[in-house]
């Protein structure tokens, strides 16, 4: 056990939402970021396609709320899209003041503007990109400012493992603490004490066999939440981006919607179109639409991808603008600009999370939480593209003004309790943490998927409460691992998904089961919301 580590807020997470919320806090109060690697290992440096935000004189942000409420299905809360929305354009600037690199066009006047792309559900150009890696850029620039803050202190390979609660005099517990943190490199468990601990650690899509996510998004913020008697919501509602690359060796890389934005077009095997057939705006539809129809023609087809094809654009344009995915796809040997390339859906985006309010507060007092890891009911049944790095900006930045409100009110904690290791050993059975990962992933994707029924469900709820069992005995006699810590969170999560998706019965958004194919319109759609045991806390 090493020495104890105070700060004034803890950040668990280096993404969009962590770098954020730091760098909102920073010129003030000192704060740690953690995060599982370097700031490279997380769906923000990943991200292509770009930021949603109203910039465009023929748009208005009243079409991007109306266009995110028709994708949500429903079951948005209008209250967050407002919130989010209406400060995009500031959440740019802030971005473009911050020295990331948007790729512009010469406009009609011939001034230069921001070069806007279209994706799924928005019914306007909207979509501010940096080429086709904005999210290498975003990340980039907010790693730049955040690692030369002098109160940011940013810590690579710490694994955070639980929040810590405080407990009163009476036995109850109280405001969350900080967490206990396994640093990678020597294997050693340190707490971190902080005023405020923030959640920013992002989704579960490695939940499931094929994501389009990097490794390290493995659920841990929303499983240690969870765990600390935090309320989760939406969970059932998991995102399957419609268009990554089909190949044994890819890892599901992702082919950016703006492709679909700039003209491409879905096809099968035998080159003819399907999506004009499943929805009016064809390949530009809602992401939920899109994954369903390719899913349907695959299975009706029984061909293992469909094709996206933009060779009909000139190669010029196509280089120019998908520098990142047209090299890629030349690696695996496929010519973006002269032929269609196989496509699978992959699953990409946690909807639901921590229940949180519009500056990131949970339910436990000391505890935020903030970007893929909280549900603040922006992205309803299913999030309409480009909005969730909007989202991280903008409650981020909403969340660092609250918690400053807040520290002044707070006291230091004095200590954690130390972390017990007694009776653990080194685990002589590794096999077994890594064949339930791939077990776990497995009946994922194949009961939990696309396309649900009652009986999918409850065969994957068998086999995940066994799972939990095994997992939480295994976690009682050994020492943590990396790849342990990852599994239990990730066990955790199929198992609020697999609740979630067997409490609504309807298909909505995301969420579509053979059991109950349509909507269930005698009642306002509500969101679902899991109350964990020890919850009020
Ligand atoms: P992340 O960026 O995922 O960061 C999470 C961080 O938490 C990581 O640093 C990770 O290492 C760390 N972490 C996790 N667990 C722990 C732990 N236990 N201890 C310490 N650290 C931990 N959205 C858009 O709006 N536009 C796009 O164009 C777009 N493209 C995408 C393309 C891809 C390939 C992917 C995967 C996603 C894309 N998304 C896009 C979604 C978007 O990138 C994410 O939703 C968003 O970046 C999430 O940001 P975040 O800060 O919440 O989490
Ligand atoms: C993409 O570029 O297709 C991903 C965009 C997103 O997930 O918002």
């Amino acid at each position: 056990m090493d020495q104890a580590q105070n700060y004034d807020v803890l950040v668990i997470g280096s993404g969009a939402a962590g770098m954020r919320v730091a760098l909102g806090l920073a010129d003030q109060v000192k704060v740690a970021v953690l995060t599982k690697g370097t700031h490279e290992d997380s769906s923000t440096f990943h991200a292509q396609g770009g930021i949603a935000a109203v910039l465009d004189d023929t748009d208005s942000v009243e079409s991007h709320i109306h266009d995110t409420l028709v994708a949500g299905a429903g079951l948005c809360d209008e209250k967050a899209v407002r919130f989010v929305v209406e400060r995009g354009r500031q959440a740019i600037a802030e971005l473009a003041a911050a020295g990331v690199e948007f790729t512009t066009e010469m406009g009609p006047e011939g001034r230069l503007a921001y070069h806007l792309t279209r994706e799924g559900g928005h019914s306007h150009r909207r979509v501010v990109h940096a080429a086709d890696a904005t999210g290498q850029a975003v990340s980039n620039g907010l790693f730049k400012q955040a690692s030369s803050h002098p109160n940011i202190v940013m810590l690579h390979h710490q694994v955070a493992i639980d929040l810590i609660r405080e407990r009163r005099p009476d036995g109850r517990t109280g405001r969350v603490l900080g967490a206990y943190v396994l640093d990678k490199t020597p294997g050693r468990v340190r707490a971190f004490t902080a005023k405020i601990t923030v959640l920013a650690s992002g989704g579960c899509s490695k939940v499931y066999l094929y994501t389009s996510n990097p490794d390290a998004v493995t659920g841990d913020g929303i499983a240690m939440a969870w765990r600390a008697g935090c309320r989760v919501a939406n969970m059932e509602f998991t995102q399957f981006h419609p268009t990554c690359l089909f190949h044994p060796r890819a890892k599901s890389f992702l082919l950016t919607e703006a492709l679909r934005g700039e003209g491409a077009v879905l096809r099968l095997p035998d080159g003819s179109r399907f999506m004009p057939q499943f929805h009016p705006m064809a390949e530009l539809a809602p992401r939920d639409i899109v994954a369903r129809a390719i899913d349907h023609e695959m299975k009706r087809l029984g061909v293992e991808s469909v094709f996206l094809d933009i060779s009909h654009q000139p190669a010029d344009f196509i280089k120019g603008h998908f520098p990142t995915v047209y090299k890629a796809c030349r690696q695996f040997g496929f010519d973006l600009t002269k032929a269609p390339v196989p496509v699978v859906p992959a699953a990409h985006f946690t909807c639901g999370g921590v229940m949180t309010d519009l500056e990131g507060r949970t339910d436990l007092e000391g505890l935020f939480a903030l970007g893929e890891a909280a549900c603040t009911g922006l992205h309803g049944a299913n999030r309409m593209a480009s909005n969730s790095l909007l989202e991280c900006l903008v409650v981020s930045a909403a969340a660092s003004r609250a918690i400053l409100q807040e520290l002044p009110h707070i006291e230091a904690p004095a200590s954690a309790p130390a972390w017990d290791e007694a009776g653990v050993t080194d685990s002589d059975e590794e096999v077994v943490v890594a064949h339930n990962w791939v077990e776990l992933r497995h009946l994922m994707w194949d009961y939990v998927g696309i396309v649900r029924t009652n009986k999918r469900l409850e065969r994957a709820k068998r086999r995940v409460d066994m799972l939990l069992m095994e997992i939480a005995e295994y976690y009682g006699r050994f020492r943590v691992t990396s790849d342990l810590l990852e599994l239990r969170n990730l066990a955790v999560c199929a198992d609020l998904i697999i609740r979630s998706a067997q409490s609504r019965k309807e298909s909505r958004g995301l969420h579509y089961t053979l059991d109950y194919p349509r909507p269930d319109e005698s009642q306002p759609p509500q969101p679902t919301v899991l109350t964990p045991p020890n919850y009020p806390a």
